[in-house]
């Protein structure tokens, strides 16, 4: 059996020999393409994969009739918008995630730029702190349960809304619980954005939620550009020249943004809420654990195409 990892942003190294000790030591074949620039190299890689481990990647229709073995694919990570699940169903692919992996990660880089924003973007001039202000968190999975933490040690009052969770899971962490998007926006003067793309969540974040937000609100998105309804956010913007955007995935718009509103607005030149070597070691080798554990056991506990 073989294991492709297609990952065209790639794990660190230690991560892949950790994927490599799990794959080979179960007997399987390892093959690794990394960085890859056009799609027909993973179409080519997949044509004879047992199992596939990915992260951002792309897997459609098309990549999974190439790939005529594929038995399972593994996202190294959280959100899976980027499979095809309905397809993957059709060729009788399993497609799992590895929640909670890279948590820890994401929530840590969502404060580096909440503090960026608050500091200018590092301009020298006077900003404002993050103690004692109110942190509402859009969506209270693994994420955003980690945002709570951090915004807790930093003095933060949180806030959290969430329709998938209960209220005594956000009690438990000492974590107001807020009924609606609307009253989390209008409360907050930092927002979390932590939600999954999906169509219920797609271009939901819109000029009325933004411009809600109080005086000096400051946006941060780690989670999707998809989320985001890219021209009410650059009204917004206009219209409220307090308001600061800090980003780990670029809008469509981005350029524009930047120009319009220098110092206010912040995009990573890449998505890299994931990329540190703990993510990576977790959420890899997890993934390479779960895809052993479907080939040689049908073991499908991550699955999320039943
Ligand atoms: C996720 O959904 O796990 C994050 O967005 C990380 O994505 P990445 O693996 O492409 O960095």
């Amino acid at each position: 059996m073989k294991v492709l990892v297609a990952t065209e942003k790639p794990f660190a190294a230690a991560a892949v020999q950790g994927i490599r000790e799990i794959i080979e030591g179960a007997g399987y074949e390892l093959a690794l393409l990394e960085k890859y620039t056009d799609k027909q190299q993973l179409l080519d890689a997949v044509a004879d994969a047992d199992g596939l481990i990915i992260r951002s990647d792309i897997v459609d229709n098309q990549v999974l009739d190439a790939a005529k073995n594929l038995k399972i694919v593994v996202r190294a990570g959280a959100g899976y918008d980027n499979v095809d699940l309905t397809s993957a169903t059709a060729h009788n692919v399993c497609v799992e995630n590895t929640p909670g992996q890279n948590s820890n990660a994401v929530a840590e880089l969502a404060f580096g730029m909440m503090v960026m924003a608050a500091r200018n973007m590092y301009d020298g001039k006077s900003g404002f702190e993050l103690k004692g202000k109110h942190l509402g968190i859009q969506a209270f999975g693994q994420v955003g349960r980690n945002v709570a933490r951090i915004g807790q040690g930093f003095g933060m009052e949180v806030e959290a809304v969430d329709p998938y969770c209960p209220e005594t899971a956000m009690v438990e962490l000492n974590v107001k619980p807020v009924k609606t998007v609307a009253e989390l926006y209008a409360g907050n003067q930092f927002v979390s954005i932590n939600i999954p793309a999906t169509p219920e969540t797609i271009k939901s974040i819109n000029y009325e939620l933004i411009t809600s937000m109080p005086k000096n609100g400051v946006l941060v998105n780690t989670a999707r550009k998809e989320v985001i309804d890219e021209e009410g956010l650059e009204r917004a913007l206009a219209d409220r020249s307090d308001l600061r955007y800090v980003s780990d995935v670029r809008s469509g718009n981005a350029d524009a943004l930047l120009e319009k509103f220098p110092g206010r607005v912040f995009f990573t030149p890449k998505k890299m809420g994931a990329q540190t070597a703990e993510a990576n070691a977790n959420a890899g080798t997890a993934a390479a654990r779960q895809t052993v554990d479907f080939l040689r056991d049908g073991i499908d506990k991550f699955r999320v195409n039943r």
